[in-house]
């Protein structure tokens, strides 16, 4: 089972790097997040998150099937945008409203190494950008006014000590 990493572990801060060869190796690792995600009920997961610099994330939004993206990139994203309440499975208990634009289109690998493209909306647009940041060392509580973001990590900073 692999191991989540937890904010403020810098590791979370750090780009992750390209994978050059989709091999088994990778697609065992892109499986096991898979099965990390589901274990901790979460809809989305990037590799940074179980201590690996590498640009794979997967996600299994509710009512979707499992998706696994190698070397993703967005390539489009809506002008319009919403508000929806985010939460991150490093900084377990605190949740916030965050702005983003409310579609993408993306293209990335599976574990197969076939490319594909797709265009994604609503929640699933909405984890795939979240998931992309992660690999560019971004959490969502960056997207934050100061202050607003200075409360909340407070907040976990006080629950932290607690649960110490
Ligand atoms: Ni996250």
């Amino acid at each position: 089972m692999l191991n989540l990493v937890y904010h403020p572990d810098e590791l979370l801060r750090k780009e992750s790097e390209p994978v050059k060869n989709i091999d088994g190796s990778i697609a065992g690792l892109a499986r096991e997040m898979v099965e990390a995600m589901r274990e901790e009920h979460g809809i989305g997961l990037a590799a940074v998150q179980v201590g690996r610099l590498t640009r794979i994330f997967v996600t299994e939004v509710g009512g979707d099937d499992a998706r696994i993206f190698i070397n993703p990139e967005i390539t489009a994203t809506s002008d319009s945008q919403n508000t929806i309440e985010e939460g991150c499975l490093s900084i377990p208990g605190i949740y916030s409203d965050v702005k983003r634009s409310d579609a993408c289109t993306v293209s990335a690998w599976d574990e197969q190494g076939r490319p594909f493209t797709l265009e994604a909306d609503g929640m699933l647009a909405r984890v795939i950008m979240h998931e992309l940041d992660h690999l560019n060392g971004v959490l969502f509580f960056d997207h934050l006014r100061a202050g607003r973001r200075r409360r909340l990590l407070d907040r976990y900073e006080k629950a932290r000590q607690k649960d110490a």
